[in-house]
């Protein structure tokens, strides 16, 4: 269906959270491409993605000021939209991703260099962010925006679980696969979340183990 009202938490994007999408762009010729691109929903109708230099996706979105975020749990358009691009026929003369679960249309409102860095990457003032309004909405069945916190905290979980099984040198593995852990779900998770990382975190100290 093609939503009269735009309302992005008919795709389940919450206010200040982030999702796992694949941005599709097309370049002055035309050409078709798409990335997965984390999108920050800022409002019912709006959202902000940080794209590092050097991509297609962030020349295209910066010359044609237009983006299309695709929403899918399909690990095979992230693999290849990734490793490599997605095939041309898997685009629609509108940019979006054939057959997709849902999609909207950005138009951006402000690109900015990136200040603040609160992630790993070294490199700073490397990034462009990206502020953009939602002007169409397609739903075409109930999928929602795919959030990466559940993922990590059934991943902490399944390694807590198997924490007194295993050797020093696999402890110190899950200790530092926790911080990392730790680092995304407090960055992008639902209270849910954190308030479980927090529960393993607990439970790994009383262990005698730093986190
Ligand atoms: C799940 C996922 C999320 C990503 N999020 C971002 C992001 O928010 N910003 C960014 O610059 N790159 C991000 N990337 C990396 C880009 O997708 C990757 O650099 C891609 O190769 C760029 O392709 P392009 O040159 O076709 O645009 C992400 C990759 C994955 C797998």
């Amino acid at each position: 269906m093609i939503v009269m009202q735009i309302d992005l938490s008919l795709i389940g994007m919450e206010k200040g959270k982030q999702y796992e999408t694949i941005i599709t762009t097309h370049d002055s010729e035309n050409n078709q491409n798409g990335a997965p691109i984390g999108v920050i929903c800022s409002g019912p109708d709006k959202v902000v993605c940080r794209i590092f230099k050097g991509s297609h996706t962030l020349d295209n979105i910066c010359s044609q000021r237009e983006f299309v975020v695709n929403i899918t749990h399909d690990a095979e358009l992230f693999r290849m939209s990734t490793l490599g691009n997605l095939p041309e026929d898997y685009f629609t003369p509108d940019d979006s991703i054939k057959d997709i679960g849902a999609y909207f249309k950005c138009e951006v409102t402000s690109l900015k260099e990136a200040v603040k860095q609160s992630d790993p990457i070294k490199k700073k003032g490397e990034a462009i962010v990206i502020k953009a309004d939602v002007v169409d909405m397609v739903i075409r069945n109930d999928i929602k925006a795919f959030n990466r916190g559940f993922g990590y905290v059934v991943e902490s979980l399944s390694n807590y679980s198997r924490f007194d099984l295993v050797d020093e040198d696999k402890k110190e593995e899950y200790i530092k696969a926790f911080r990392e852990a730790k680092r995304v779900v407090r960055k992008i998770g639902y209270r849910k979340d954190i308030k479980a990382m927090a529960a393993i975190e607990e439970k790994i100290k009383e262990k005698g183990y730093d986190v």
